[in-house]
């Protein structure tokens, strides 16, 4: 993608962000219609549908030969990075956007070829919005995150954790995930994943550990990681696939080879 059309896409990226995130907050206290998909904890409103067809019409009236994946199935059934991919969770959080009314984001990465061209990350009610441009950057509105500190330490370390590794269909010995968090000076769980990356990416934690994300929780948050040298692989350390799910540990990268080695490894049963 050259310069100056990753550079206007970006722009119109932003707009449309804000202007979704101005059509939620001025609905928030609207009663909502709330469904369930997978399992009677996993939750869609017509919000999350709103949104989610709100990107979809924009794409399609301005980039037609672009392609979209789009968690609540408005976009295109994708197998293959090829062309430009736009791939957008509405609201990551939408447990947390029902239940608190804050803590959700909406996501979107766009990519050229499987390469992330560009991130955005925005915290609704916070009205913070994060975002990452390939070779330009990361920004929490028009601030520049700094490069991660490389001398971070695990004893000295924030780790978030989701809660799927408790679930008994996990194969994961629980032993090595107590330790981790014995041995690490906090954890945390704030329910948005795409807000995890956005935490670790401004260095306000220093890793993320999910045993289950789709394409749309990481598909923003790995771009604008990538911008400040934070790390992403899946829980085997190997590289995950834009495309697929994934477990998924994101960190400061001086941490890295310890929580893969001395916990995540060893976890797999
Ligand atoms: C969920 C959130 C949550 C994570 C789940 C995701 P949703 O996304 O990111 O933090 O633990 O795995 O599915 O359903 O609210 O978009
Ligand atoms: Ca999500
Ligand atoms: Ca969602």
């Amino acid at each position: 993608m050259d310069d100056i059309f990753r550079e206007s896409l970006y722009n119109r990226l932003r707009d449309w962000v804000l202007q979704a995130g101005e059509m939620i907050r001025s609905k928030i206290d609207d009663p909502l219609a709330i469904d369930t998909k997978s399992t009677p904890k996993d939750l869609v409103t017509q919000m999350d549908r709103e949104v989610e067809i709100f990107f979809a019409t924009k794409i399609k009236q301005f980039y037609p030969e672009h392609a979209m994946l789009g968690e609540e199935g408005y976009g295109d059934y994708l197998t293959e990075t090829n062309g430009t991919i736009w791939i957008i969770d509405p609201i990551d959080g939408t447990m947390n956007f029902v239940n608190q009314k804050k803590h959700f984001a909406i996501s979107v990465g766009i990519y050229e070829n499987g390469i992330g061209e560009i991130g955005m990350v925005y915290d609704v009610m916070n009205n913070q919005l994060y975002s990452g441009l390939l070779g330009g950057g990361a920004y929490r509105n028009d601030q520049r995150l700094q490069q991660l500190n490389p001398q971070k330490t695990l004893d000295t370390s924030i780790i978030s954790l989701n809660h799927h590794w408790l679930m008994p269909n996990r194969i994961v010995d629980e032993k090595y995930l107590h330790k981790l968090i014995r041995d690490v000076r906090g954890s945390r769980s704030y329910g948005s994943a795409a807000l995890e990356f956005m935490h670790v990416a401004e260095g306000s934690s220093d890793a993320y550990v999910s045993m289950q994300l789709a394409p749309w929780d990481f598909a923003a948050g790995k771009i604008i990681l990538n911008e400040v040298g934070g790390v992403i692989s899946d829980t085997d350390g190997q590289p995950v696939n834009v495309l697929e799910n994934s477990s998924i540990l994101i960190c400061n990268p001086s941490i890295q080879e310890r929580l893969l080695n001395d916990y995540l490894l060893p976890a797999k049963k």
